[in-house]
């Protein structure tokens, strides 16, 4: 969850360090620092600073220093409060080391280490590396056998950056924790992080290590060069190199205030491509060999947002194919012993491919003899390499903490191979592809003139504020939206926000009915009479009704204390996507008006790779 960025290169490496600092920003934000050799002394200088890396750039502002080698990170805090001392670099006179992950038996070593007349400066688990790595250094000042020695003590999920106080390399090395180094082709210089992304406009060409693979940049006469090592020192071939991506605009915002807002509003241009590939064009034959697993128990495994992508994927797979489907909190599944047989099939959702339990799920169901499938954003990341099957939801670099356009294109996506694996795609394979290819097409158009014209909702959310709980509601396929939802504006407005099946209100949660309760009701056609009722019933407990429901129904509208108008026509099964995009702006809209750090909300990291 901590961000890395590591330079060797002829450039300032502060200046590489904060800029790809400043982009993995969202990946944690407790602390900053940065680790470079400093040109009086000729020794490591370290800054840290806690709170987000504008507190670390102001110190370094005035300071006018150039070192062209440094590592440096952002942290989500794990183990140790969020202090200066256990920011990272952590450092002595001879190593400097970033961490991202958690090192589990860093209690043990370190009273082994203290017994044997070690010293510790923070409350880390990094700290028991750094330790250990430099015993190991002042053994035989070999910066890459150190590491790989340390690395061989410790237990538990990792990525370590290391530098030495000579200033001339940089060794990197992972378990099932991002990392990747990069290269710029041009001048030579060579780059490590925690994602792609921090490296965009730096390195054309980016190198993704296997487990347990040392990367080890270092500087020669003729120039740097980077080489891979497995655990006993010989060279490795197990890497991927492959030219970026990402192009520059990704990090930009452009016209919006937030990268949340400009992620809600590339949603329709992202259907669209999406359509492209997976209906229209190549991704057609990639999806078509899902069929191969149909009849088969599918256990689909996501956190957060994409667990509730889950949820409506199930909605789709049972509907069409009539198969068990079972779905499943990643952190959950994990350690509840589940039920599985070789026969079934595992579906990981997660925009990241990083998230550490998700990852746990996926190799748990490895181990039973499934077959394994990604539905997931990131190319290369983590759970992508693992399964044997991915299904590429294609949105993009999404860099909002809060996920928008990875749900919508999970859901697509999910929906899609529900489809493929259906009985009637067998017999109408092209009419059934031209009716979702109307429906998606529909969508995209609905969306985006909902967003030409939010205007409304940005009223409501103006309006509603300030109310003291909100409680999301909605049936069947709209019953997760209204899970996202509630999740969607407690993460970004810090307000208490709760999704309910609608008919579950009144085994209990109604007691929370009063008037500072704004009750937000999906009444989608599909169950309308019913959910209609439980909008009465909270009506008649003077809770603040915010209906989305069908467009030009008066009789809604008068029930409701705000309407939010939906045209739900021709989209019989994409219908609870736009009324998430309608929940997504609202939520936008109450944390704008309550001043959070939408981008960036309290307490939260884009991928959660520690469980
Ligand atoms: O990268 P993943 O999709 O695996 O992440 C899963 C959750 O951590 C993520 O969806 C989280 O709930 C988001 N912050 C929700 O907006």
């Amino acid at each position: 969850m901590c961000g890395i960025v590591g330079y060797l290169g002829e450039n300032n490496s502060i200046d590489v360090i904060l800029e790809g600092l400043s982009r993995l920003e969202y990946r944690g934000y407790d602390s900053a620092g940065i680790c470079i050799i400093d040109p009086q002394t000729a020794g490591l200088s370290s800054f840290r600073e806690t709170g987000k890396l504008n507190n670390l750039k102001k110190v370094l502002a005035g300071k006018n220093l150039f070192s062209r080698i440094g590592i440096g990170h952002t942290r989500w805090a794990t183990h140790g409060a969020v202090t200066a001392d256990n920011a990272h670099p952590h450092s002595n006179e001879l190593l400097a080391i970033v961490h991202n992950g958690i090192i589990e038996n860093a209690g043990q070593l370190r009273e082994e280490l203290i017994a044997q007349g070690e010293k510790f400066y923070s409350q880390t688990d990094t700290e028991t590396f750094l330790v250990l790595a430099t015993r190991y250094y002042k053994q035989k000042m070999d910066l890459r056998w150190s590491v790989q020695q340390a690395f061989s003590h410790i237990r538990g999920n990792s990525a370590f950056v290391v530098m030495t106080a000579k200033g001339d390399e940089i060794v990197a090395i992972k378990r099932a924790a991002p990392l990747v180094c990069g290269q710029n082709n041009v001048n030579g210089d060579f780059f490590v992080s925690s994602d792609p992304y921090a490296l965009v406009g730096f390195a054309e060409d980016i190198y993704f290590p296997e487990d347990e693979v040392i990367c080890h940049i270092q500087k020669m006469t003729s120039g740097s060069m980077i080489s891979f090592h497995d655990l006993e020192g010989k060279e490795s071939s197990s890497f991927q190199k492959k030219k970026s991506e990402l192009n520059a605009d990704v990090v930009e915002k452009g016209e919006f205030e937030h990268f949340m807002l400009k992620e809600i509003f590339e949603q329709p241009r992202l259907i669209a491509q999406w359509l492209d590939f997976y209906v229209n064009g190549p991704g057609k034959e990639d999806v078509l060999k899902f069929q191969e697993y149909k009849s088969r128990t599918i256990h689909i495994v996501g956190c957060g947002t994409a667990w509730h992508a889950g949820l409506v994927i199930r909605d789709f797979v049972e509907h069409f194919n009539r198969i068990h489907t079972h779905v499943e909190l990643a952190s959950e599944f994990r350690y509840r012993d589940p039920l599985l047989k070789e026969e079934e099939i595992g579906l990981f959702i997660s925009q990241s491919g990083e998230t550490a339990d998700t990852l746990a799920a996926e190799e748990l169901c490895r181990e039973n003899g499934l077959q394994t499938f990604s539905i997931v954003n990131t190319v290369g990341s983590t759970l992508y390499r693992n399964c044997v099957g991915n299904f590429l939801i294609r949105a993009g670099q999404e860099i909002g903490v809060a996920s928008t356009k990875a749900f919508t294109l999970q859901v697509l996506t999910g929906y899609l191979c529900s489809r493929v694996l259906s009985k009637d795609f067998e017999g109408h394979n092209d009419l059934v592809r031209d009716e979702i290819k109307r429906e998606v097409e529909l969508l995209a158009e609905r969306i985006d003139l909902f967003l030409k014209d939010s205007e409304g909702v940005k009223n409501i959310a103006q309006k509603i504020q300030k109310h003291k709980g909100f409680i999301f509601t909605g049936r069947r396929r709209y019953y997760p939206i209204a899970l996202e939802g509630a999740l969607k504006l407690k993460e970004i407005a810090y307000v208490h926000a709760e999704g309910f099946a609608a008919g579950e209100l009144k085994h209990g949660p109604i007691a929370l009915i009063d008037e500072d309760i704004v009750n937000i009701a999906i009444v989608s056609p599909e169950l309308y009479e019913k959910t209609v009722s439980n909008v009465e019933e909270v009506k008649a407990r003077n809770g603040v009704i915010v209906t989305i429901g069908p467009k030009n129904d008066a009789p809604l509208k008068e029930i409701s204390d705000f309407y939010i108008p939906v045209d739900f026509e021709g989209l019989p099964n994409l219908g609870p996507l736009l009324v998430n995009v309608v929940n997504q702006v609202l939520a936008y809209y109450i944390a704008l008006f309550k001043g959070t750090d939408i981008d960036k909300p309290r307490n939260l990291a884009k991928s959660v790779t520690v469980e």
